[in-house]
């Protein structure tokens, strides 16, 4: 079992910005990555839509023998997470807007998350954000758009940057100096955003706290593989393998992406 893969699904290739962080932390871990891309964005799908595309994708990870399943989608995680630790026996890491440390650090008392309609009108994310809401204003935006945009490899495209700019410029006014990536795909957007805000306001996401919660996961569950070489990565998607591959091909890992029908 310790040699088994961690599983790792989000809704297209955004979750590699989750892979990326899990494999720098973990790097001796094999890994098995889905990208349900023909499903994207789940964060325009219905609570029970996005519920039973978390299965979907949690059963094919376990029929690939995963020792532990990191749900790399602020939208899967804050829809489903609960039911899939009820009903599968494995370990299971989600990723939630950082919202606590924004909450902690900001100094104007008001911060921005930008994340899916799904994850901002879920029930998980309104407990979320009610205790860190104390004395803080929680200014939410939805990305409507970006992860279609961002599936699509147009991360520096005109549409994205005017998208952008319409959903950052009223955080901007109402004087948020920490912006929350609530949504995995989003961090592919930094050196966008970078160049539209001032320098005094900090972006946040949770990739690293997902990492570190991995490996204490594996810690306290006796997980962690014996092997001493780096982990091998497989990479499937339902959509366009190349598309996937752009996302990742500049790592020095050994990984194969491939095409699945799931
Ligand atoms: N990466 C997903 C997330 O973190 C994107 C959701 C979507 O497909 O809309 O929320």
């Amino acid at each position: 079992m310790n040699n088994s893969a961690i599983g790792i699904f989000d809704s297209g290739v955004g979750g590699t910005s989750i892979w990326r962080e899990i494999e720098k932390l973990l790097p001796n871990e094999n890994t098995i990555y889905l990208a349900d891309s023909n499903n994207a964005p789940y964060g325009e799908k219905t609570s029970q839509q996005i519920l039973d595309l978390s299965v979907k994708n949690t059963e094919l990870l376990l029929e690939k023998g995963c020792k532990l399943i990191v749900v790399a989608c602020n939208t899967a995680t804050t829809n489903a997470i609960s039911y899939l630790r009820e009903t599968y026996a494995v370990p299971f890491i989600g990723i939630e807007p950082a919202l606590k440390p924004a909450a902690l650090q900001s100094k104007s008392k008001k911060v921005g998350v930008l994340a899916t309609k799904g994850t901002l009108s879920s029930s998980l994310f309104h407990s979320t954000a009610k205790n860190h809401a104390n004395g803080i204003r929680i200014i939410e935006q939805e990305g409507k758009g970006l992860v279609t945009l961002i599936e699509q490899g147009k991360i520096t495209s005109d549409a994205t940057k005017m998208l952008l700019e319409k959903y950052v410029k009223p955080m901007l006014e109402d004087g948020v100096d920490y912006l929350v990536l609530g949504c995995t795909h989003y961090p592919y957007l930094i050196p966008v955003l970078k160049e539209m805000l001032p320098e005094h306001v900090q972006i946040i996401d949770s990739g690293e706290a997902v990492a570190r919660q991995t490996k204490a996961v594996l810690a306290e569950n006796n997980l962690f593989t014996d092997s001493k070489s780096m982990g091998f990565h497989e990479f499937y998607t339902n959509a366009d393998a190349a598309m996937l591959n752009h996302f990742i091909k500049d790592t020095k890992r050994s990984i194969r992406v491939e095409y699945l029908n799931f």
